[in-house]
């Protein structure tokens, strides 16, 4: 495995592969979800590539930058176990140098969800990955449905950008509780631990309300609030059940829709989601 850590090096490995590349971006503290982007690039390409860069201009001041989980020495071996050909891990001032001034910015979809609850934050993901992309070169690159809206804003960003680049989602990975895996889950203390499974919980019970036939938008929604209010360490950023397309709020669920929550539990914010189709 190569540990690629400046942008010259990168450059100049990248136009010596003629083989096919996957590239799965990370902000490492790695766990299984990221091994499982690993998993379907390896079997989708000839080379795979990651990087490895806890990406400054997607946190907003109030946001945990300073104190995200870093791991570089398990991170670098587990990609090494699962056979990873080239970690791109460039220090912060190689990406954004003094006078750094070039911004990636997707309209529209950006404004709902995360983006009213971290503004900025999808400004800084898409500036990063373009410029990773940039320097990679990627045929295929993974991304985890987990992140529901950053997948779209990147599938949007490649298209009107027309970027060479097939973005590959991957299903959210969980742990055997049903807690979607995260860096961020190394935060929650045992209590918060437990009482992080109301996110997961409530997901499902979107669903099964779903399944079950009800259709109307507004009173899922108010069962999800209830069963997160009724658990007293989880405090509700936003629940939304949005179209698929536009993320736009809906009454009557009609097609694909996105059903997808923000909870604060404690000081650890946590996001989980699940589409639903007709
Ligand atoms: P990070 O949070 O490290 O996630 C890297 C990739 O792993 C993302 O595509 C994310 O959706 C995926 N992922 C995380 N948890 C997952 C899970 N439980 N199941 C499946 N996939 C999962 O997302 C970022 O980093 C950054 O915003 C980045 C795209 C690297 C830009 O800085």
């Amino acid at each position: 495995m190569r540990v690629i850590q400046s942008i010259s090096e990168m450059k100049e490995a990248r136009k010596n592969i003629l083989a096919s590349v996957g590239f799965v971006p990370t902000m490492g503290y790695l766990h299984e979800g990221h091994m499982t982007l690993v998993r379907w690039s390896k079997n989708e390409n000839d080379i795979t590539a990651a990087s490895i860069f806890v990406n400054p201009t997607q946190f907003g001041p109030q946001d945990d930058f300073e104190r995200y989980p870093r791991n570089t020495e398990r991170d670098l071996a587990m990609l090494d176990k699962e056979g990873v050909d080239i970690v791109f891990m460039p220090p912060v001032d190689e990406l954004y140098p003094q006078g750094y001034n070039s911004w990636v910015e997707v309209k529209g979809i950006t404004d709902k969800l995360e983006g009213i609850s971290r503004p900025g934050h999808f400004r800084g993901v898409t500036t990063v990955v373009a410029k990773l992309f940039n320097l990679v070169q990627p045929h295929r690159a993974y991304f985890g449905q987990k992140d529901a809206q950053q997948l779209r804003v990147i599938k949007k960003m490649v298209i009107d950008l027309n970027m060479n680049v097939e973005v590959v989602s991957v299903p959210t990975v969980r742990e055997a509780d049903g807690l979607a895996m995260s860096s961020r889950n190394t935060y929650l203390n045992p209590a918060e631990r437990n009482a992080a499974l109301i996110v997961s919980k409530s997901i499902q019970l979107a669903q099964s309300l779903w399944t079950r036939g009800e259709r109307n938008a507004n009173k899922i929604k108010q069962q999800l609030v209830q069963m997160v209010q009724n658990e007293p360490l989880a405090k509700i950023d936003y629940i939304s059940i949005a179209d698929d397309d536009s993320l736009d709020e809906v009454d009557i669920i009609n097609g694909r829709a996105l059903v997808s929550m923000a909870v604060w539990v404690g000081k650890t914010r946590l996001i989980d989601n699940i589409v639903i189709e007709s």
